[in-house]
């Protein structure tokens, strides 16, 4: 796909029901198209559209072996819920204990090359074989989480990753994810109703003050703008 066709479809949609959205990317990429699921609030909400629309397409999330309990139990209850597979991806096994025995269990809070080589070894390289056959992704994104999510559209072409990325959700706020979880009775993580609006690895993730960004409680040792793991490189 061309970087001018992607352009003039994200002004097509952008402000479009992210179910017809969903529903013109599946069709249009068919098997090359797949979901990637932190099985945080919004990737319910994606999960859910997902499979009433096109329950053929691909949903996987990444296990880096230090998610929370609860997020287990959730990969567990959701695919019981739409009688669906999650794949769940693994990082190497070499690689994490190499990087453990060398740098620590907990090298993330040492420094933000540690931080990052962890993520790197635990998300990334995981996420690039989930990538292996596809042409596009569909993720949870939405414009106000951040200030590194601001300028973000519906659909962009994804150069670190060579895919075209869709972001539904890139413009509903958080009262339409939780409007749409409740109306449709979704299951969710039960760590969103203590404070917890974005859920990643359990040692990299505390609950938030009122008031605060919602991605305040995500690496919160580091500054607001080196706060994304790499999944997410704008270029
Ligand atoms: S992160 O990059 O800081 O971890 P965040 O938790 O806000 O991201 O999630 C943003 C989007 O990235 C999700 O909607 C999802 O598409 C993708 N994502 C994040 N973590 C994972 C994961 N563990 N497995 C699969 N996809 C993920
Ligand atoms: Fe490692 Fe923390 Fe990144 Fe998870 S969020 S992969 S534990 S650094």
């Amino acid at each position: 796909m061309q970087k001018e066709e992607i352009a003039a479809l994200n002004e097509q949609f952008l402000h479009t029901d992210p179910r017809e959205v969903i529903l013109y990317f599946t069709k249009l990429f068919g098997s090359k198209i797949a979901l990637s699921s932190s099985m945080g609030a919004e990737d319910q909400v994606l999960t859910q559209m997902i499979i009433s629309l096109s329950p053929n397409t691909k949903i996987f999330t990444l296990d880096t072996g230090r998610l929370f309990p609860e997020t287990y139990d959730l990969i567990d209850r959701t695919s019981k819920k739409y009688k669906t597979k999650i794949e769940v991806y693994f990082p190497s096994a070499q690689r994490v204990e190499e990087m453990v025995n060398k740098k620590g269990i907990n090298l993330f809070f040492e420094s933000i090359d540690n931080r990052k080589e962890c993520c790197n070894i635990r998300k990334i390289e995981p996420l690039k074989r989930a990538f292996e056959n596809l042409d596009a992704w569909i993720c949870g994104l939405r414009a106000e989480q951040s200030v590194t999510r601001k300028d973000i559209g519906v659909i962009e072409w994804d150069e670190a990753n060579q895919l075209v990325k869709i972001n539904p959700l890139a413009f509903w706020s958080e009262k339409q994810v939780w409007d749409y979880i409740k109306t449709n009775k979704i299951p969710y993580n039960p760590l969103h109703d203590k404070g917890f609006p974005s859920i990643g690895c359990y040692p990299c993730t505390r609950a938030i003050e009122p008031g605060e960004d919602v991605r305040a409680g995500r690496w919160w040792w580091e500054n607001p703008d080196t706060k994304e793991c790499g999944l997410h490189k704008k270029h």
